[in-house]
Parts: C-alpha cells; sequence; structure tokens
C-alpha cells in the first residue's frame, strides 16, 4: 500500500454509546504546497491533533516531508470527538513515508493520545474498541496504562501497549518487543458500612432488604438525624455481587467515560450519589461532549438522590424516561446516542422543608402548607414509577442506648442473594432471558406470575377503593409481593405478601 501519491490506511473506532464503530485513517502524501489537513467531521480535539502528531513525529527522530499531506477520517459523515485519533493518525503518517512497515498494522484497531514528546497518553473508550477488535479477529493498539483494561476483551485478543511512539516503532520493526499486558481487578478493600451500625430502624431495614432483593426503587421519608442516609449508604452491603455479563456492560460505560483508574475494573455494584446541585447533562448524560451521565454509571447498580426535593424539577423528570425503559437517548444535531440505563432508584427527604413535619408535637410554622408545597416538588409520575415509599421516623433515645443486636450485612446479603436466584430462574424458565428481578418484569409478566389467590384479591379491591390507585402502582404493589413471596421462598403470592406490599406505599400531601 506505500508508495508515492499512495493511500495508507489504519484502523480505529469512533463511539456510538458504547458501540465501538470502526473508523478508517486514511493518509496521502502528495505533491504541491506543503499542508496538512484534517477532514471527515473532526471535532476541536481532533483537528488539534495534527499539531501534537507533528511534535511527537519529531520528538521520535521522524519529520514528515514539506508536502501536502490530507488525512482523511472515514466515515466521513460520523461525527470524530475525542483525543484517541492521535496515535492512528501517526502510525498512518509513519507509514506513509515507510517509518513502520504499513502491513504490520492491517490488523489492529488503533487508540491513543500523544504528547509533545511522543509518550502515548491514555483514552476513554479502551475497553470497548478492544471488544470490537476481538469480535473481528483484530489485535489492538492502545496506551500502555489502558492496557490491562484492553486485555478483558478476551485471552487471546493481540494487545500492544507502548509507552511511546518510539517503543511502538521498535516493537513493530522487530527490534524489542512490548510484553502483553494481564487483566487487573480492583482490589476488594471491604469497608463497605454495615447494616449492623444501624439502631432501631426495623421497617427500614426490611425495606431496604426488599428493595435490594428485588431491584426496587425506594424513597425514604423522615425527619433530620433519622438515619436516611446512613441506610442508603448500606445497600451495596447488601447487594449481590455483578455477574460477568454484567461485570462488562458496566465496565464498558465506565471506560467511555474515563472512570476506570489505570485500567482495573470492579466487581462491586455501582453505587452513584451525585450532589443535588447536579446538571441535567451530568445526570442523564451529554453536554458539551457526548458523555455518560450518573445514570448510566449506575447502570446495573444504584442512584441514590438524597434531598430529593432539592434536586431541580425538571433534572427529576428527565428521570422518567430512563427509569421506564432502562436507556438514555442523547439526540444531537449530527447524531443520536443511546447509553444503557438501569439503575435501582434510591432516594432520601424530608417530609417537609423545616424536616419536622408528622413529628408528634411538632407544629410546622407555615401550617399545612411546609409540607404540601415541598412535597410537590416532586411530580406525581415520578413518584408513581417509586415501588416502595416509607417512613422514617426518628430513633428513639431509647434504641440508641440499648445494646447493638442488629444483623449484620453479611447476614441479609445471603437472603437477597437466594431471592435473586429465585427470580433469574423464574423468568429463565419462562423463556425470558433479558429480566433479572421482579422489578424489571413488564405489567404483563408480573400478572403472569403473580397469579393471586382469592383473599388477595378482595385485599387488592379494597385498596384500591380506599388508595384509588393507579394501573401502574397496582403492577408495581405486585412486583413487590412477588419479592416479598421470593423471600419468604413461597411459591404463591399470599395475602400477607400483598399486604406488607402496600405497606410501603405511604400517602404523599
Ligand atoms: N438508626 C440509627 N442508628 C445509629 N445512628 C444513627 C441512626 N440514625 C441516625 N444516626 C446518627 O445520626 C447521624 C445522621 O444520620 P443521617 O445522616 O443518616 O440522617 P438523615 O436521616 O439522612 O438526616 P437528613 O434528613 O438531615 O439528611 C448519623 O451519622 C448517625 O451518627
Ligand atoms: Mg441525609
Amino acid at each position: 500500500m506505500n508508495g508515492k501519491n499512495m493511500v495508507t490506511i489504519v484502523q480505529t473506532v469512533a463511539f456510538l454509546g458504547i458501540e465501538a464503530v470502526p473508523v478508517n485513517v486514511q493518509v496521502q502524501i502528495a505533491s504541491g504546497l506543503p499542508a496538512f489537513k484534517i477532514v471527515g467531521l473532526p471535532d476541536k480535539a481532533v483537528n488539534e491533533s495534527g499539531e501534537r502528531v507533528r511534535a511527537a513525529l519529531v520528538a521520535s527522530g521522524l519529520s514528515l516531508p514539506p508536502k501536502r499531506i490530507t488525512i482523511n477520517l472515514a466515515p466521513a459523515d460520523l461525527p470524530k470527538e475525542g483525543s484517541h485519533y492521535d496515535l492512528p493518525i501517526a502510525l498512518a503518517l509513519m507509514g506513509a513515508i515507510g517509518a513502520v512497515p504499513s502491513d504490520a498494522l492491517d490488523r489492529y484497531f488503533v487508540l491513543g493520545e500523544l504528547g509533545l514528546d511522543g509518550h502515548i497518553a491514555p483514552v476513554n473508550g479502551t475497553l470497548p474498541a478492544a471488544i470490537a477488535a476481538n469480535g473481528r479477529g483484530f489485535g489492538i493498539i492502545c496506551p500502555h496504562s489502558s492496557g490491562s483494561e484492553a486485555a478483558w476483551a478476551g485471552d487471546d485478543i493481540d494487545i500492544i501497549a507502548p509507552k511511546n511512539l518510539l517503543s511502538l516503532v521498535n516493537h513493530l520493526v522487530g527490534n524489542q518487543l512490548c510484553t502483553r499486558p494481564t487483566p487487573k481487578k480492583q482490589v476488594k478493600t471491604d469497608n463497605l458500612p454495615d447494616l449492623a451500625d444501624i439502631k432501631g430502624q426495623e421497617v427500614a431495614r426490611r425495606a431496604l432488604e426488599v428493595a435490594a432483593a428485588g431491584g426496587h426503587n425506594m424513597l425514604m421519608v423522615g425527619p433530620p438525624g433519622a438515619g436516611k442516609s446512613m441506610l442508603a449508604a448500606r445497600l451495596p452491603s447488601i447487594m449481590p455481587p455483578l455477574n460477568p455479563r454484567e461485570l462488562l456492560d458496566i465496565s464498558m460505560i465506565q471506560s467511555i467515560a474515563g472512570e476506570l483508574a489505570n485500567g482495573q475494573i470492579s466487581d462491586r455494584r455501582p453505587f452513584r450519589a451525585p450532589h443535588h446541585s447536579a446538571s441535567m447533562a451530568a445526570l442523564v448524560g451529554g453536554g458539551l461532549k457526548v458523555k455518560p451521565g450518573e445514570v448510566s454509571l449506575a447502570h446495573n447498580g444504584i442512584l441514590f438522590l438524597d434531598e430529593l426535593p432539592e434536586f431541580s424539577p425538571s433534572v427529576l423528570d428527565s428521570l422518567r424516561q430512563p427509569l421506564e425503559n432502562g436507556e438514555t437517548v442523547i439526540a444531537r444535531a449530527n447524531a443520536r446516542v443511546t447509553y444503557p440505563a438501569r439503575f435501582q432508584l434510591v432516594a432520601a427527604m424530608n417530609p417537609c422543608k423545616c424536616g419536622m413535619a408528622g413529628t408528634p408535637g411538632h407544629i410546622c410554622k407555615r401550617g399545612d402548607r411546609c409540607a404540601s408545597d415541598y412535597q410537590a416538588r416532586i411530580s406525581g409520575p415520578f413518584l408513581d414509577r417509586i415501588d416502595i415509599r416509607i417512613d422514617v421516623p426518628p430513633v428513639s433515645v431509647a434504641d440508641m442506648i440499648s445494646p447493638s443486636s442488629a444483623e449484620p450485612s453479611a447476614n441479609v446479603a445471603i437472603r437477597v442473594q437466594k431471592a435473586r436466584e429465585i427470580q433469574m430462574k423464574r423468568y429463565l424458565q419462562l423463556g425470558i432471558n433479558n429480566v433479572h428481578t421482579n422489578a424489571a418484569a413488564n405489567s404483563s409478566l408480573i400478572e403472569k406470575v403473580v397469579k393471586p389467590d382469592k383473599e388477595s384479591k378482595e385485599l387488592l379491591l379494597r385498596a384500591s377503593e380506599r388508595f384509588n390507585l393507579s394501573a401502574r402502582s397496582y403492577h408495581r404493589i405486585l412486583k413487590v409481593a412477588r419479592t416479598l413471596a421470593d423471600l419468604a421462598n413461597s411459591e404463591q403470592t399470599r395475602r400477607q405478601h400483598i399486604a406488607e406490599a402496600l405497606s410501603y406505599r405511604i400517602k404523599f400531601a
């Protein structure tokens, strides 16, 4: 492919959501006035790449001929974002001037950012790129620090992860080989806060267990200092570990978002707790650069929104779509990007602005308006998506003084794990492999697996008259009841399960 006026091609990727789409970097060095041009919808970072590439080549002892150099990123209609195009551009140029054998690069995806001194800096998205490469029987050339991330793509994928341009050239011409990196896992330090720290709060502890077991969204309402934030922080300690498929999915998102430190992946379920000042872009994704937001980083894990009414109402409402269908769509002028976002929502709030409404003996200065104004910041449809809503009353001093006899997280985690296994098995037996929890089941599926008996139906009927249940709330109650039955290892969903599920739906002002 090398020769005068010929085109050298190196392959890299562009990211569409978490998918890595192949991109060809074509270089032509032609006679004419010296020029250096990048075409094919490059963003600013890609456009500036020319300067970095030139400097890095000079630092590595190579110089570009004073000719007309054109670089095309094909397909031309796909927007190219990010700094990982430096290395493929540099390699294509080096192939074109004969500094590396250009056929050596035929079966690789290349990505990496270049420093002016020729070192190769880490980039986001190495894992999805490596998986895409492996799927085609290709290898990958990536920065040294992303190497162990790429190694997760497969045992036999060819990985070249050099520290700088010079060692890459040496590897390609066979002078000095780079060793293949090995996959690295984050070491578990196991210092998760434990449920045993919590005194009293029996109802909230039980609700936490039910939420973890069935993957249900949950809201805790209570006065300041009742222990809501404390309870939520202990949810990760009772969640089952990620299965390999879930692990891969979340690691891909973390890779794209640049959240994999040193290319190490962790099998702990994500727990994201964005502050209430978070913007819509920070939460659902997007912004200046299309990037996954908190909802996607919480994929297969927990999104904890503390002080729920303090979030901007429009930000909260933007969560309605991902809550319903498990993904976010970011629409742009020239692209539409989808990120997975199947998270479990856990939220905490005070009942009113002063925080004390409903506490015996307390009268808000602003009367009933205090609670109703505060709670009105959360829209009905948003609230409707929360399966479990409980009151968290203040702990009594007696509870605080008594020596703690609370059950440790490890015991609860075993029950949660068992209930999860029952759910997985049930939905697999029905031939549905994308539903693993009761919370994720759709309404027709949940009706099929609950089959309430006569007593339960009567109870549901009475409750619907009293509480004015919507169709969605009806299904959500069935889901929680099913989880309660699973926790009790009961085939049938009984009246007591429905009754308990109904108790997890406190009224709002
Ligand atoms: N049930 C409990 N057992 C032990 N300590 C508790 C309990 N509840 C509260 N505490 C103590 O009170 C502190 C505050 O609790 P936490 O921050 O969870 O309250 P909160 O309900 O989130 O309050 P706020 O509404 O102000 O956010 C905790 O750090 C802990 O020291
Ligand atoms: Mg709190």
